[in-house]
């Protein structure tokens, strides 16, 4: 028989990609509105609180449905799930990138999700809503972005199609606009921006200082959340379409303007 969670009111989250970044920040926000956090990463997390963690490689396929036993066995209820954990590889032009790289990229930022997604179905917790960590790269297409871009539509697309599954959970794949997180230090310092235009606007957005916080992104998006139960379960939505739909408007006539 399952234990109960600590009380009836507790209110549950489980995070992927929980050490850093965005998905500490999501941690970080969480606590602080009273939530038991779950979260899954290999280093784990360095937060106090009502926090649990789970020390897991997402590569490692096989050890994923055991881990999320020993984590979220005793669980009745979440409220929340973020499939946050991803990488970004270094940008490349597609022609250059190998199979065994896009396989990687894969291997990280899709096919864990599937195992998650199965496990969580066939487990008895009652979800409310799981929200898919994508990004604007799945539709804009711009050179460099190649595995990443994939990855990204791909995790689109495999919220689409488990949203026929999940009868009583809502499911979304976001956008969360630009975040000052390992991947945007990458973004701005390493990678070439003669090679790949669309980094400019990224690099622009740093020394204006529109890169928002982990912790700003992250209570941006729970802020958002009973919107996006406006939109249908699947539904891949930018965040930016909510909270800023200028700056929404400007990025896609930007995109348009520059294949
Ligand atoms: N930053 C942005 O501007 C931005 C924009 C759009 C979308 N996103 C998306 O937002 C999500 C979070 O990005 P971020 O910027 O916060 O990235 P980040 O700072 O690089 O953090 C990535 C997280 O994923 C985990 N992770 C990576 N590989 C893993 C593996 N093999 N097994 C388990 N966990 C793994 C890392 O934990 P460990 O290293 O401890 O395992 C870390 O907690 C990603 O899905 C990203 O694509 C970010």
């Amino acid at each position: 028989m399952r234990l109960k969670n600590k009380t009836n009111t507790q209110q549950n989250a489980f995070i992927t990609g929980h050490s850093r970044g965005l998905g500490k920040g999501l941690s970080s926000v969480l606590l602080n509105r009273g939530y038991q956090v779950y979260g899954c990463s290999r280093k784990g997390s360095d937060l106090k609180g009502q926090i649990s963690n789970i020390a897991c490689d997402l590569q490692d396929f096989q050890k994923i449905p055991s881990k999320l036993q020993a984590l979220l066995g005793e669980v009745e209820t979440l409220e929340l799930v973020f499939l946050n954990a991803g990488i970004l590889p270094p940008l490349k032009n597609m022609s250059e990138t190998s199979i065994e790289e896009l396989r990687q990229i894969m291997d990280i930022n899709v096919w864990p999700n599937k195992i998650i997604l199965d496990w969580l179905l066939q487990s008895d917790i009652e979800i409310k809503q799981i929200i898919l960590m994508s990004s604007g790269a799945a539709v804009f297409g711009s050179k460099g972005w190649g595995g990443y871009a994939i990855s990204k539509a791909a995790l689109n697309m495999l919220g689409k199609l488990y949203a026929h599954e999940f009868n009583n959970t809502h499911i979304i794949a976001i956008a969360p606009g630009l975040i000052d997180t390992q991947m945007m230090d990458y973004l701005c310092n390493e990678a070439d921006s003669t090679k790949f235009p669309a980094l400019k606007r990224i690099q622009n957005g740093h020394q204006n200082g529109i890169i928002q916080s982990p912790e700003d992104a992250a209570t941006k998006i729970l802020n958002a959340l009973p919107e996006f139960k406006n939109f249908g379960s699947g539904d891949f939505i930018d965040l930016r379409q909510i909270i800023a739909p200028e700056e929404f408007q400007e990025l896609m006539q930007s995109k348009k303007n520059k294949k």
